[in-house]
């Protein structure tokens, strides 16, 4: 139970190998949906398609044969629509209440926009339920098109759609910003001004309790998630220290980096975080990119380009709006390295990014002249 009137009816799901088919989960996922209990009982989103059976029941457990009156559909991406269809089914005399582009999403997954049983909300709409008040919020691009946020402010609970979610379903006992960061980066990073844009509009609320569709239920300290959603969407740096990422082929980037990492530390930085991005889960990497202001990318050439691995890291930070960091190279090859201007090309279009103006570039092995240039580069990161 949320509240005397709001009851979660969500599903855990630990059979997920990748979310959105392309993040691993390693402690599974959960599926948000609640219900308000009032004159009109509403239902608060429906769950992916593989827990249909588990979320029907969890209605009827608490409904009996009682019809739910609404169904708020928040969002279209199928791990929380997937089962619109079966509750229209299931409950023919309950309304929808979605947004227009919603529906217009629901005629493309479904078939139907339920044009004889649907309302359509736009922002700042309200919806009585008899003791409690809804009003939509409209979070376009947070972070598909028709994603709306609603406030309860009878019980003072903002149900936020996919912000403030996080990886990992409810019985896994596990930090809340490690896999709330690396969803935000992953999922929602690019959308950082469509997030400062709802947090704006959200400060004008009393909330007490954040609903998200993902992760636990909020309800203590507020004020440190709230700050984290804003450090995240304005691309603040998060933590003090050095990151590094690197490719190594056969261990000479590798004895470069660390020896980097040694010199950083003598040169006092506060923390130096390595990632291997051949071996490292990536998203990880982006969320560490996203997390530090200081980032040293190291790697080789390859078919005369930057190595497959950090080509797509590199693009991964791009497409997100990467910005508002310090970026140091460390290139190999052994007859033609180009890394270095195939790196700075990449980025060109980043707003706020800063170069070290040392280089350094390896030959093959390292040697006294690329020793020195690792010194230097410390004590310009560092
Ligand atoms: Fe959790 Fe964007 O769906």
């Amino acid at each position: 139970m949320i509240t005397n009137d709001v009851k979660y009816i969500g599903v855990n799901d630990h059979n997920i190998d990748l979310f959105e088919g392309q993040y691993i989960v390693p402690n599974g996922m959960a599926y948000n949906s609640y219900i308000i209990m009032d004159e009109k009982v509403t239902i608060m989103d429906s769950v992916d398609a593989n827990f249909k059976d588990e979320w029907l029941d969890n209605i009827k457990n608490i409904l009996g044969d009682k019809s739910p009156d609404y169904l708020i559909v928040q969002h279209m991406e199928p791990d929380h629509s997937a089962n619109i269809h079966e509750f229209a089914l299931a409950y023919p005399e309950a309304t929808i209440v979605a947004t227009d582009r919603a529906f217009v999403m629901m005629g493309k997954f479904f078939g139907t926009d339920y044009a004889d049983r649907r309302i359509v909300v736009k922002d700042g709409d309200t919806l009585s339920l008899g003791k409690h008040n809804l009003s939509f919020c409209l979070a376009p691009m947070v972070h598909w098109p028709e994603v709306m946020m609603t406030y309860d402010s009878t019980d003072k609970i903002l149900f936020s759609a996919d912000g403030f979610g996080k990886f990992g379903a409810l019985d896994v006992e596990e930090d809340w910003a490690c896999e709330a960061r690396r969803y935000y980066f992953g999922i929602v990073g690019k959308y950082g001004a469509q997030v400062q844009a709802v947090l704006k509009k959200a400060a004008n609320l009393d909330i007490q309790i954040i609903c998200p569709l993902h992760g636990p239920v909020l309800k203590e300290n507020l004020g440190y998630y709230l700050d984290l959603y804003n450090t995240w969407s304005s691309y603040k740096v998060e933590s003090e220290g050095t990151l590094i990422c690197y490719t190594s082929v056969y261990g000479n980037t590798k004895k470069a980096v660390d020896m980097l990492a040694d010199e950083l530390k003598a040169n006092g930085c506060p923390k130096v975080v390595i990632n291997d991005l051949a071996r490292c889960d990536m998203a990880e990497a982006v969320e560490d990119a996203f997390r530090y202001g200081k980032i040293i990318l190291a790697t080789t050439t390859y078919n005369g380009d930057i190595f497959p691995f950090m080509r797509n890291f590199i693009h991964d930070l791009v497409e997100r709006g990467y910005k508002n960091r310090k970026i140091g190279i460390v290139e190999n090859g052994s007859w033609a390295p180009v890394v270095k201007n195939k790196i700075t090309k990449m980025f060109e279009n980043c707003k706020d990014l800063t170069f070290s103006d040392t280089v350094v570039t390896i030959h093959s092995a390292l040697n006294d002249e690329s020793r020195e240039q690792i010194k230097q580069l410390a004590k310009e990161m560092a």
